[in-house]
C-alpha cells in the first residue's frame, strides 16, 4: 500500500485556534511518502526502527491496526519539526493506508478525525487544523461557524471546530526554514502558561486578523492579506513563539514582499512570506541564513494508491 499527503503552511490563526479562534491554512507542493507492508517481524517497524520509537506512528497503529507486524517505509520533502505539518502529513497518510488495508470505506472526514485523534493523545493539546489540511490539501478556514465551502465539524472538550474549504486566487509563498527544531507541544504548553496569565485578549486579537486576511485572500487583495501576516507575526511574537532566527528571516522577506510571519508552532522551524517576487523574496531569505522554499499551493490532499 502506497500513499501519501502535504505538507501546509497557517497563513492565519496558529495557537488561537487551539482556542476555538479562526486559523487559515494551506497544503502546499511538498509531499510525505510512505509504504506498508505486511512483515513477519515480532514488532512493527518505520524506516528499520521499531514503531514504538516513532510515537505518532505507534499511536495510530495502537487504534486502526489488528493485524500482523508492518514494515513501514517513509520517504518526505517536508523537513522535520519545521512548523510545515511534517507529523499531520504522516499521520493521515498513515491513517488513509491503513482504512484501505482494512478495507474500510474511506473519507476525508474520517482520516482527518482520526489524524485528529491520533495527534491529540500525542501532543496533549491541539486543534484539528494540521490533520484536517493535510487530509483535505488546498485550503481551508477552521472556523466557529459553517462558512459557505462547509466540509465537517470536530469536537473534542467542548471545543468545537467547523473546518470549511477555501477558494483562494493563486499566490506565491516563500517558506524561510531556521534549521532549528520547534517542539508544537512545548509551544502550545507555552501559549497556554500565557494566556493562564494574562488571559485572552491576544488570542482574539489573532482570530479578528485571521478573519479578515480570510476575506483579502478570498478576494485577492494581497497587499492588505501581507499586512494582516505581518500583525498577526507581532501577535505571535507576544505570545512568546517568535525566536531571533524566525524574526531575522521575517525582517530579511519583508522588503521584497507584501508581509511575513512564522508558520506553525514556533520556537524554531519556519516563517512564510507572501510576495510577487518569489526569487528575490528567497534570495533575501537565504543571505538571512535560511533556507528558502518556494511553494505553490497543492490541491491534492491525502492519496492512497
Ligand atoms: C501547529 O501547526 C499549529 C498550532 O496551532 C497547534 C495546533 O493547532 O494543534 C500551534
Amino acid at each position: 500500500m502506497i500513499s501519501s499527503a502535504p505538507a501546509k503552511i497557517i497563513l492565519f490563526g496558529e495557537h488561537a485556534v487551539v482556542y476555538g479562534e479562526p486559523c487559515i491554512s494551506m497544503a502546499v507542493n511538498l509531499r510525505t511518502t510512505l509504504s506498508i507492508k505486511r512483515s513477519v517481524q515480532k514488532e512493527s517497524c518505520v524506516n528499520g526502527n521499531p514503531v514504538s520509537a516513532q510515537p505518532h506512528m505507534k499511536k495510530a497503529l495502537e487504534m486502526l491496526w489488528k493485524g500482523e507486524s508492518l514494515d513501514i517505509e517513509t520517504s518526505s520533502d517536508i523537513p522535520p519539526a519545521s512548523g510545515l505539518g511534517s507529523s499531520a502529513a504522516l499521520v493521515v497518510a498513515t491513517i488513509a493506508a491503513l482504512m484501505k488495508m482494512c478495507s474500510e470505506e474511506i473519507s476525508e472526514e474520517k482520516i482527518a478525525k482520526r489524524g485528529f485523534d491520533v495527534e491529540y493523545a500525542v501532543q496533549g493539546s491541539a486543534s484539528p487544523n494540521d490533520t484536517s489540511i493535510c487530509t483535505h490539501g488546498s485550503a481551508i478556514m477552521l472556523a466557529k461557524e459553517k462558512k459557505e465551502g462547509f466540509l465537517w465539524e470536530i469536537e473534542k472538550d467542548g471545543r468545537k471546530w467547523f473546518i470549511n474549504h477555501c477558494d483562494f486566487p493563486e499566490f506565491d509563498i516563500v517558506v524561510g526554514h531556521t534549521g532549528i527544531r520547534g517542539g508544537t507541544a512545548e509551544q502550545v504548553r507555552k501559549v497556554r502558561g500565557f494566556v493562564e496569565m494574562h488571559g485572552m485578549d491576544i488570542i482574539k486579537d489573532i482570530g479578528e486578523v485571521a478573519e479578515e486576511g480570510a476575506k483579502s485572500l478570498a478576494r485577492g487583495d494581497l497587499r492588505k492579506a501581507g499586512k494582516l501576516m505581518t500583525k498577526n507575526h507581532r501577535l505571535l511574537d507576544m505570545l512568546g513563539v517568535n525566536t531571533p532566527q524566525i524574526q531575522r528571516l521575517v525582517d530579511a522577506s519583508l522588503p521584497s514582499s507584501y508581509g511575513a510571519k512564522l508558520t506553525g508552532a514556533g520556537g524554531g522551524g519556519c516563517m512564510i512570506a507572501l510576495t510577487e517576487n518569489p526569487e528575490e523574496t528567497a534570495k533575501a531569505i537565504e543571505s538571512a541564513g535560511g533556507k528558502a522554499y518556494r511553494v505553490r499551493v497543492e490541491r491534492r490532499g491525502v492519496l492512497v494508491e
